[in-house]
């Protein structure tokens, strides 16, 4: 039986996830799957940066090495940015690589072009992890509510800025200090201005949208609003009212017009979003069947992000052994 092997481009918060589960679940994997799933290579910027638990020599700092490696089957992307991670996606496809990604904003900037390319050279392209964390609502979209009209989406997709306002909200805590606590725990952009601006938010939007109503909106025509101007007095005074302040993403599809919005949002108490604290994340989706579904889970962080690269990994593992 063939070994299924991996080149992860990117070893920080999320491939170090990713690498770290397939190790401490590989026999699990193995069992699922019906192979083994080896990472034999590691893209990152510094090939001498002391990493605990890899061996130095997977390392490289030649994306060449992964993408034209014959031995490899799937290219997972978690460098992060547009570039060069899009072209290393696109390269590898054409390499004939599957490609798993996490990187929304990659996704968002150059979806057709991606979807185009892993059609004409015949290879998976899956990216689970680029909304949500670790929840598997994209898959729910696009396989088994495939036969629902999708009328609404609406939640908390940013893990980063929900952890903000939990903490400045119930602790009363500075947003400077919780942005720090945010990044030290791995769920912020490499430049957290992504998240607190609602970029992030937008950009996996624009992903929901596309796989939902199969329309594609740029992330940058998206009104969009993030948390920055949000003041201690503007959580006082949502409180005092008997709400909460988060950042909410919305679609909505009424008489064939698709309407979108990120922006922060006063919600009551009694509201479910209101009791989605910290890192999580909740999705509801509303389909003409199934009626009204909510998603809830972990929306960062090193391992539920990558429990959904692994999950991609082995769906198309399972393919290629
Ligand atoms: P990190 O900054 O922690 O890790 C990035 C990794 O990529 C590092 O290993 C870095 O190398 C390497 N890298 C970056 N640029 C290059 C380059 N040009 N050439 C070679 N190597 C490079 O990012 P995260 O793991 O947090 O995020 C990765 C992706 O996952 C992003 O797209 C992010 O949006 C997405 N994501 C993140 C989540 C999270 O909770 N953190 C959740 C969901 C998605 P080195 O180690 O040498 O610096
Ligand atoms: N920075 C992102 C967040 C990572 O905080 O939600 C997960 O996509």
């Amino acid at each position: 039986m063939k070994a299924v092997n991996v080149g992860l481009l990117g070893i920080g918060n999320v491939g170090g996830g990713a690498y770290q589960i397939l190790g401490m679940n590989a026999e699990k994997i193995e069992k699922a799957v019906g192979a083994k799933v080896n990472v034999t290579k590691i893209l990152a910027r510094d090939k001498n940066k002391k990493r605990e638990g890899i061996c130095p020599e997977m390392i490289t700092d030649d994306p060449d090495e992964i993408i034209n490696d014959p031995e490899i089957d799937i290219v997972v992307e978690v460098l992060g940015g547009v570039e060069p991670a899009a072209t290393f996606m696109l390269s590898a496809m054409k390499a004939g690589k599957h490609v798993v990604t996490a990187n929304k904003a990659a996704v968002a900037a150059r979806y057709d072009e991606l979807m185009k390319t892993a059609k004409e050279n015949n290879v998976e392209f899956r990216f689970e992890a680029s909304v949500g964390g670790a929840i598997p609502v994209l898959n729910a979209i696009t396989t088994v509510l495939k036969g629902n009209e999708i009328t609404e989406i609406m939640g908390i997709v940013n893990g980063t800025t929900n952890y903000i306002l939990t903490k400045m909200t119930d602790l009363g805590l500075p947003y400077e200090d919780v942005l720090k606590e945010a990044q030290e725990l791995g769920f912020a952009e490499a430049d957290p201005t992504a998240d607190v601006e609602g970029h992030d938010v937008a950009n996996k939007l624009c992903i929901l949208m596309a796989l939902a109503f199969d329309k594609f909106v740029a992330p940058e025509d998206i009104p969009t609003k993030g948390i920055s101007q949000i003041t201690a007095a503007d959580i006082e005074e949502a409180k005092a009212a008997g709400e909460k302040i988060k950042l909410i993403a919305h679609a909505k599809l009424e008489d064939g017009n698709l309407t979108y919005s990120v922006a922060p949002k006063r919600l009551p108490n009694t509201h479910p979003l209101a009791g989605v604290s910290n890192e999580f994340n909740a999705i509801y989706v509303t389909g003409n069947a199934a009626g009204e579904l909510m998603f809830y889970g972990r929306g960062a962080g090193p391992l539920p992000t990558g429990s959904a690269v692994v999950g991609d990994i082995m769906e198309i593992a399972k393919l290629v052994k």
